[in-house]
């Protein structure tokens, strides 16, 4: 029942939570009993000007509705601010939600070295420096829910959005080591590629999608993976418009090429269509890096031992 998934005593930082998604997260937390800092700069979206009304205007709205929640506006770059926020405020913090991000969106060739630094420094570096500063009160209490921001453009790529979709997939990287050390202390890393309408997507979108894709849609997920009872970590969802779905790799059953002779262009010629074929019952979906080079070994001592073999026989040979 959703009326169990409670927040009561548990204090959020949702960051850029001044509007757009990050809003949507701060309003449903602080609804469901979360203490909330809503952190924001106030920026424009590709990350100019700076405003604290922003996040203020969020703060009363949650207030109204009988919550609980603060405002802080620190850019996500000092995250410690914004940790420091939270302990002040409520005496500790269990889940960060990294959602602050801008776009500086241009084609490669015309990029400037400021395009693509900014949106490294507030999504990736912003991500980390947050995260970084919570993760000392996290491991002590042994216990988190951290939900980063990736995007499908992350992980599909698109035009004009070089700077932004590495940003996107780097926040997806830091996830998945971080489930992996978070693990044992009960803290739980998960990453969503949001789709909601917002200033960002107003700009591409047309007027009704901005409109019927709303933010309320993703919000409930958020906050599904923000609570206890949520038992993923390590995983990435796409999410948005009423619709959910967990995504994965896969990896081609591939192939071993022998070892004792050496390995040319042409031979992977010759095979790249059992290489690259997905469709043959053989492929899988490593959900971890000692699953993923597991293959590599076996194939690699496969090789080795009919080679050791052949050699053995070929050194008896030349013995005799
Ligand atoms: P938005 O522009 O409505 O909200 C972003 C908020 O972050 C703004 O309120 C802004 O003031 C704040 N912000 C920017 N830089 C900051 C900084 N340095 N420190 C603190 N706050 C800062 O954008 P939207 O659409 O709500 O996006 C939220 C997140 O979701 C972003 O990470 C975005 O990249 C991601 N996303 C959104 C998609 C969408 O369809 N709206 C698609 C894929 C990803």
């Amino acid at each position: 029942k959703s009326e169990d998934l409670k927040f009561d005593g548990k204090v959020a930082i949702v960051t850029g939570a001044g509007g757009g998604l990050g809003r949507a997260y701060a309003l449903l937390l602080g609804k469901l009993g979360a203490s909330v800092v809503v952190n924001d700069l106030g920026v424009s979206a590709h990350g100019q000007g700076a405003t604290s009304s922003a996040a203020d205007k969020v703060v009363e709205e949650i207030r109204q509705a009988g919550g609980k929640a603060v405002a802080n506006y620190d850019s996500v770059e000092d995250g410690e601010k914004i940790v420091e926020t939270a302990i002040k405020a409520f005496g500790r913090v269990d889940i960060i939600i990294n959602n602050a991000g801008i776009l500086r969106d241009k084609s490669f060739a015309r990029m400037t070295d400021q395009d693509w630094d900014l949106v490294q420094r507030v999504h990736l570096r912003g991500t980390y420096k947050v995260t970084k500063a919570a993760w000392p009160y996290l491991t002590k209490q042994k216990y988190g829910r951290i939900i980063n921001t990736a995007s499908s453009v992350g992980l599909y790529g698109n035009f004009g959005q070089a700077n932004y979709s590495t940003a996107k997939l780097g926040i997806l990287g830091f996830s998945n080591t971080l489930a992996l050390e978070g693990r044992k202390n009960n803290i739980f890393v998960n990453t969503i590629a949001p789709n909601a309408g917002t200033r960002m997507t107003a700009t591409i979108w047309p007027p009704d999608m901005v409109e019927a894709f709303k933010p309320d849609y993703v919000a409930p997920f958020v906050s599904f993976l923000a609570h206890e009872a949520c038992p993923s970590t390590g995983n990435v969802f796409e999410v948005g418009g009423g619709w959910v779905a967990q995504v994965r790799w896969q990896r081609a059953g591939g192939i071993g090429f022998p070892t004792s002779k050496a390995l040319t262009p042409e031979d992977i010629a010759s095979k790249i269509d059992i290489i690259t074929n997905f469709d043959d019952g053989r492929a899988t979906h490593p959900t971890t890096t000692q699953q993923a080079l597991q293959q590599f070994f076996e194939n690699f001592a496969n090789a080795q031992k009919s080679e050791s073999g052949q050699s053995k026989s070929k050194s008896n040979n030349s013995k005799i």
